[in-house]
């Protein structure tokens, strides 16, 4: 058990802005994303460490992203997320990094 394990449970929160969708990501994302109606930039915080999984949300949410969206992936340095990232085509420019985590704003979405 982690230092911020909730024993299975999803963690009751307040701010009625956020919400959790549990399960598989391939169950969950694109489901999410066909419903989703951004407002603007989004910022999108991956922390998945797998290609597979990292995958499924750049493609999912490729057609959201606009210019100006920041892109924060966890584990950039290690290959996998930002393997995924390239493979989506996402054009991004580095912006600040601290370790293996990279953010980067979206200049092009082809
Ligand atoms: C490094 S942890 C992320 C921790 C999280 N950012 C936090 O601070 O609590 C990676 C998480 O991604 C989840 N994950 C990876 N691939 C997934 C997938 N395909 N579907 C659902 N969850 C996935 C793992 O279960 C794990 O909890």
């Amino acid at each position: 058990m982690g230092h911020f394990t909730c024993h299975g449970e999803v963690p009751c929160i307040s701010d009625h802005r956020l919400e959790f969708e549990v399960g598989w990501f391939t169950e969950t994302i694109p489901p999410f994303c066909a419903s989703f109606v951004p407002r603007g930039r989004l910022i999108v915080h991956v922390d998945c460490d797998l290609y597979s999984s990292a995958s499924v949300v750049f493609e999912c949410l490729r057609p959201h992203l606009v210019p100006g969206s920041i892109v924060i992936m966890d584990e950039a340095g290690t290959g996998d997320e930002y393997r995924a990232f390239v493979e989506a085509a996402i054009s991004a420019v580095p912006i600040a990094h601290a370790g293996c985590a990279v953010a980067a704003v979206v200049n092009e979405v082809p």
